[in-house]
């Protein structure tokens, strides 16, 4: 089935063949063709180029993208979907004065996530996690990251696990699978941490490896949590079998977690919201991408993370939601960009850049995703009527997607 494009006002985010991720001042150019054609056969892109190339083109399907933009979807790489139930009352336990920390402290947050998460069925656990699945493909994303970390014994995380490998083969969708066994430290294991960790590693991650149900391992690396020797151990231990790290870290302290993410050479390193000088200093020239999930820190009235200073230091960003029933009960692509432009000062060129091509990357996934490139997915966002790209961070809030295509089949 091939479906041809005509009339694009703006084709955005053209790419060449073997772009993996933009850095620095790279990030300021988002390459357009104006009054474009966009050709795809079955889930592939195979041309694109300006209209008066295209008059003689034929195809089974033709669409009138008169007035409209054409972008690749969103790569969101870090979200949390797979969970059970909601935590709307810690949302107003904290308008009324408590803080993310006080609710943890008092068993809240990511135990009671997992408290429920544990209750639940892997069917009723998959239904759940689908529904939101496929409201954040109507909202434009077609590349996804999702993480376990809501179990935290054996059996409940290897329970997320599947359910994410179900996701992905009941949708076809690119998704990739993260273990977050250290995410918190379960009330069995209160004193004792260690314990907890030779249990991630040695029966978690084990299995995961033996059913191929991880595609990446994750610790969030934090006071309160897990410090810089778990998340070594947890590392070396995932870098033993061939897995590769994103780890969130420096969210509410920056205690050198960002520099051991480099020298193990981790795929992303996520939140960032406090840095250091040196976590640049490490950053610079490494395959490591910083992740900033600004969602997370309107939501939680945290600090945002310094993504201008990030691209202004020379480095790569991305861009993600960390959908999650605690610091981010939102997967909308739309507002993360939006409130990166508001609240970061990137512009909407870096910010494009950021939620598409790199995002791609800090998902192992920019050979295939993240730019309008011969031979990657169809994977796009057709938009309303707009006069340009920056009017789609400019009206936040709106809903401006007019039709999704994933693996070039319509979101419906
Ligand atoms: O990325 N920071 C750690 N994990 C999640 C939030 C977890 C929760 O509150 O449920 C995050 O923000
Ligand atoms: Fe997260």
């Amino acid at each position: 089935m091939s479906i041809l494009i005509i009339n694009i006002k703006s084709l955005v985010q053209v790419r060449p063949e073997g772009v993996s991720k933009l850095s620095g001042e790279e990030m300021k150019t988002l390459p357009t063709i104006e009054d474009a054609f966009l050709l795809i056969e079955d889930d592939t892109i195979i041309d694109y180029g300006k209209m008066t190339e295209a008059y003689s083109m034929s195809a089974d399907k033709i669409i009138d993208a008169t007035g409209k933009l054409v972008l690749p979807s969103w790569c969101d790489s870090h979200t949390h979907i797979v969970y059970a139930g909601d935590r709307s009352q810690e949302f107003v336990d904290r308008i009324n004065g408590l803080s993310y920390e006080e609710i943890a402290n008092r068993g809240g947050g990511i135990l009671n996530s997992a408290e429920k998460l544990q209750n639940c069925s892997e069917n009723d656990l998959f239904e759940q996690s689908l529904e939101r699945l496929i409201n954040v493909t109507k909202l434009g994303t077609g590349a996804i990251e999702i993480k376990s970390g809501y179990g935290l014994t054996v059996e409940a995380e290897l329970k997320m696990l599947r359910v994410i490998k179900k996701l992905k083969d009941e949708t076809g969708m690119a998704i990739k699978s993260t273990l977050l066994g250290a995410h918190a430290l379960p009330v069995d294991y209160k004193n004792n941490k260690s314990g907890y960790v030779d249990q991630v590693i040695e029966k978690m991650l084990t299995l995961a490896v033996k059913e191929n149900l991880a595609d990446y391992v994750d610790v969030f690396c934090e006071k309160g949590y897990f410090d810089l020797e778990d998340t070594e151990k947890i590392m070396a231990a995932a870098k033993a079998y061939g897995i590769k790290s994103k780890i969130h870290v420096n969210q509410f302290n920056a205690f050198g977690g960002v520099e051991l993410g480099v020298k193990y050479d981790a795929l992303s390193v996520d939140h960032l919201e406090e840095m250091n000088p040196e976590d640049y200093v490490a950053l610079k020239g490494s395959n490591t991408i910083p992740v900033a999930l600004p969602s997370c820190s309107y939501f939680l009235s945290i600090p945002y993370t310094p993504g201008r200073k990030i691209i202004d230091s020379g480095l790569p960003l991305a861009l993600a939601t960390d959908y999650n029933p605690g610091s981010t009960p939102s997967g909308n692509m739309n507002f993360v960009v939006s409130t990166a432009c508001i609240k970061m000062k990137l512009t909407p060129e870096e910010a494009i850049n950021a939620a598409t091509l790199n995002g791609a990357y800090a998902m192992g996934l920019s050979d295939s995703h993240g730019s309008i490139t011969i031979g990657k997915k169809a994977n796009i966002i057709i938009t309303k009527p707009v006069s340009n790209y920056n009017y789609l961070p400019y009206a936040f809030g709106d809903n401006l997607i007019d039709k999704v295509y994933l693996n070039g089949k319509i979101v419906a």
